[in-house]
């Protein structure tokens, strides 16, 4: 066998108005991980459907041990020893983990699937990766960190020699993520090739062998991981340096606009908060704290047991998204393809629909000029790469998808808008942009409210820090008086409590 278990050379891909990938070549070998890197639409993922058959290149050769292959199919790729966890889950939301695992691979008994056989096969795997989850669970039901583990465990139980991992930690807590590193090392010490992307790139020290890069569908480079910087890897892959990763606008608060007065809602208790005309309040801890069940339920999305909710002094009653948005508070969520988007429209219609008050006449016929003015804001506004306003969402990059949620209710006058998670696979160079956008509705006296769970960012952007754990808010700091320890230790108070109670009870 030679070096390469893998080789790629001179693929190009072209979709209608879109060349996506342009003369790329990527060799891999057998015992690495290597990280395939570039912009939000560079061409990963498609390289890597190339490379498992899901979609069928236009040229170029492509060699597994040597050997050249012609034709691919899914099916072929899956023989070859190669699997794909993709980028976006793509569990069957009402099925058992068990069957997920073994969907389409099912083994059949008189035509009935053998539950109880892949129950314990997916036992197996489950505990070979040591994950505790119960195979017998409906998919559906778990946070997408465990949809994500539920995703690799189906990967690694093809026996794949290569495995292609697109943005895994895109959704995964700090001690998931290292669960996540402490198997790629162990497959890469079986000899198994592993390609991995991801939009962290700080996290790739943990693992990183060689990397490649790409820019605009064309190979930049690759490299040894040893010999590189992750400046210098942003500048291969932006073509430029990028000066002010947290752009910070200085912006004296308006009035209050908003008071959160005692609120219950689900795990949520007792929240109490202010926002300010002008202020970004950035809502730090960790996955699972009740970030996402506050602001769902200041949005509407969810129930509110109790308490209140004044804008600008006013009472409101927000029992939907719709009375949400009508007083002037908008969300972009975290789950973009459940919640966020309608990916088999295009851009121009999800950008219509959530602002139809603004573009529809008085007996409610589209103006469809105003839909394409409001639709062009949002892509020139957000450099969303699109060959034209009518590309079906589903068709652009991860990250491109992420811009068109964001890009929904920046286009529309807002009072209050609510991010959550919002730069969740997005690339270096994106990432500014959606700062300086929050900026600029900053600038426009609009309070922002802000989830994430990357504290460079909430500390960088933010005037105020919120650390919410176990559905309460556990502290509040002043931008000037916060530090990564101080957020940690905030965003854990109740942590080695619940464990010890955990502990205790079994
Ligand atoms: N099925 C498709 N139909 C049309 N265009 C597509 C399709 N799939 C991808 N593209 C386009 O090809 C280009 C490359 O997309 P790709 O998904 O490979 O990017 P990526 O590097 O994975 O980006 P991200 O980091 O955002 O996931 C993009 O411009 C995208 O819009
Ligand atoms: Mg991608």
């Amino acid at each position: 066998m030679g070096e390469y278990i893998v080789e790629l050379t001179h693929i190009s891909k072209e979709f209608p108005g879109v060349k996506a990938l342009d003369d790329v070549c990527f060799y891999l070998k057998p015992g690495e991980v290597h990280a395939l890197l570039g912009e939000n639409g560079a061409g990963k993922s498609t390289l890597m459907k190339i490379l498992c058959g899901i979609y069928e290149r236009d040229s170029g050769d492509f060699m597994v041990d040597g050997a050249l292959i012609h034709t691919l199919s899914p099916k072929i790729a899956q023989e070859l020893g190669i699997a794909i966890i993709h980028q976006e889950l793509n569990m069957c939301s009402h099925l058992t983990v068990a069957e997920n695992i073994f969907l389409a691979r099912e083994e059949l008994s008189f035509g009935f699937i053998k539950q109880k056989s892949i129950n314990e096969k997916a036992r197996e795997v489950l505990n070979k990766l040591k994950l505790d989850i119960d195979p017998m669970t409906i998919v559906g039901k778990l946070p997408v960190s465990k949809q994500q583990m539920v995703e690799i465990a189906k990967a690694l139980s093809t026996n794949a020699r290569i495995l292609i991992m697109d943005e895994p930690t895109s959704a995964l807590t700090d001690h998931e993520i290292k669960e996540l590193f402490r198997i790629i090392r162990k497959l890469r010490a079986e000899g198994k090739a592993i390609v991995y992307i991801s939009h962290r790139l700080e996290e790739l020290k943990e693992i990183t062998d060689r990397l490649t890069i790409l820019r605009d569908g064309k190979f930049v480079t690759t490299m040894n991981y040893a010999n590189t910087s992750v400046t210098e890897i942003i500048s291969y892959m932006v073509g430029r340096e990028i000066k002010e990763k947290y752009p910070r606008v200085d912006k004296v608060k308006g009035k209050r606009l908003l008071e959160v007065k005692n609120l219950n809602a689900g795990m949520v208790r007792d929240v109490n908060f202010e926002l300010y005309e002008g202020e970004i309040i950035g809502f730090a801890g960790l996955m699972g704290a009740g970030r996402t069940e506050l602001v769902r339920a200041l949005f509407g999305a969810d129930y509110i047991d109790s308490g209140e909710i004044l804008l600008e002094g006013k009472k409101l009653e927000i029992k939907s998204p719709m009375d949400a948005i009508r007083e002037g508070i908008v969300c972009a969520p975290e789950d973009r393809k459940k919640e966020g988007l309608c990916t088999e429209l295009t851009i121009r219609e999800n950008i219509g629909l959530a602002n139809l008050d603004r573009i529809c006449n008085k007996i409610g016929i589209v103006n469809g000029k105003k839909e394409e003015e409001l639709t062009k804001r949002a892509v020139k506004d957000l450099k969303i790469k699109t060959p034209s306003l009518s590309q079906e969402v589903k068709n652009l990059s991860g990250g491109n998808q992420q811009k068109v949620v964001v890009g929904k209710w920046l286009v529309r006058k807002a009072r209050i808008v609510i991010f959550d998670e919002p730069t969740r696979g997005i690339d270096v160079a994106a990432k500014v942009e959606i700062y300086n956008l929050m900026n600029k509705l900053k600038e426009e006296g609009i309070g922002v409210i802000f989830v994430s769970s990357e504290l460079p960012e909430i500390l960088g952007m933010s005037d105020k820090i919120i650390v919410m754990c176990d559905g309460r808010i556990t502290g509040s700091l002043k931008v000037e008086d916060a530090t990564q320890d101080k957020i940690l230790g905030l965003a854990t108070k109740y942590q080695t409590k619940k464990e010890a109670a955990e502990h205790g009870r079994k």
